[in-house]
């Protein structure tokens, strides 16, 4: 019998790694993914119970494939997969290089979406499932300077609803998280630890990482963390999107 095993991309820093510990921590054998594996390997160390580790660039078209071999050549299956791992860059949509946004395409739109459809036949075959896929409030609504992050983001929150559907008869969980500003290291990678957004609204990991795997384990369709979080994302509900728009422009800008 294949071991079931929690994967949690981008595990080498803020959620991937809280995701880890706190998994590991109810007694899940790991699989974590990321590109920098010495930090994957000191995690591992410290986590104990044997986790998989897994360097792999998740830009490259391969990764999520060759993620889904190194499971299996363990005699592994995904039992939980969490898919975090993702960037963001801010600038004028022209200026930031066409590579990166379309490596950005592929971290946060294409990998976690193949990695689903990969993971899924296991999960039915062995009964059930669950699968988290790490959105944003970004999610919501368009990101005047970081619009190609936004529109990722709106990727992932539209296909995990659709998902969550489709799966509910076969015992497959399926949840969108959709923290905003949080205190990780994706100000910095982003270029945004200077916006408004950052130095007003930022939340801790912990809130986060609790209200999503609380969240998955009820099967909630969407996780909003945090009451200011729930009530932005309400508020853009009712408010028209061309102020939405203007509003994201000036903490972004
Ligand atoms: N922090 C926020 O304010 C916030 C708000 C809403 C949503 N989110 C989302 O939350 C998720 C986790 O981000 P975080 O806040 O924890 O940021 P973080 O601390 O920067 O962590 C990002 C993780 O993604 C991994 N990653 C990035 N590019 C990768 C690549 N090409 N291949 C493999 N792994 C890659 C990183 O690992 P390596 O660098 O080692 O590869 C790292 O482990 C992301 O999807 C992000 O969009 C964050």
């Amino acid at each position: 019998m294949a071991q079931p095993v929690t994967l949690v991309t981008g595990a080498s820093s803020g959620l991937g790694e809280l995701f880890a510990r706190r998994c590991a921590a109810r007694g899940d054998r790991l699989a974590l993914v990321a590109r920098r594996q010495n930090r994957l390997r000191a995690l591992a160390r410290e986590l104990g119970n044997d986790p998989i580790v897994i360097a792999e660039d998740l830009s490259d078209y391969d990764a999520p494939e060759a993620i889904v071999d190194a499971i299996e050549s363990k005699n592994c299956h995904v039992g939980t997969l969490i898919n975090n791992a993702g960037f963001g860059m801010r600038g004028p949509f022209a200026e930031i290089s066409l590579g990166d946004q379309i490596d950005m395409v592929q971290v946060n739109v294409t990998a976690p979406m193949e990695l689903c459809h990969r993971v899924i036949p296991m999960m039915k075959a062995n009964g059930g499932g669950a699968i988290l896929n790490v959105a944003s409030t970004a999610s919501f609504q368009a990101g005047p300077w970081m619009a190609t992050y936004y529109a990722s983001k709106a990727f992932v929150l539209s296909l995990t609803e659709a998902l969550h559907e489709e799966m509910a008869p076969h015992n497959i969980k399926v949840t969108a998280l959709c923290p905003g500003a949080t205190q990780t290291e994706f100000a910095d990678s982003a270029g945004m630890a200077d916006t408004q957004l950052f130095k007003n609204f930022v939340g801790n990991v912990d809130a986060v990482v609790d209200a999503g795997l609380a969240g998955l384990e009820k099967n909630k369709a969407i996780v909003i963390p945090g009451l200011v979080n729930k009530a932005m994302v309400q508020s853009g509900r009712i408010t028209p999107r061309s102020v939405s728009r203007e509003i994201v422009k000036l903490l972004q800008g």
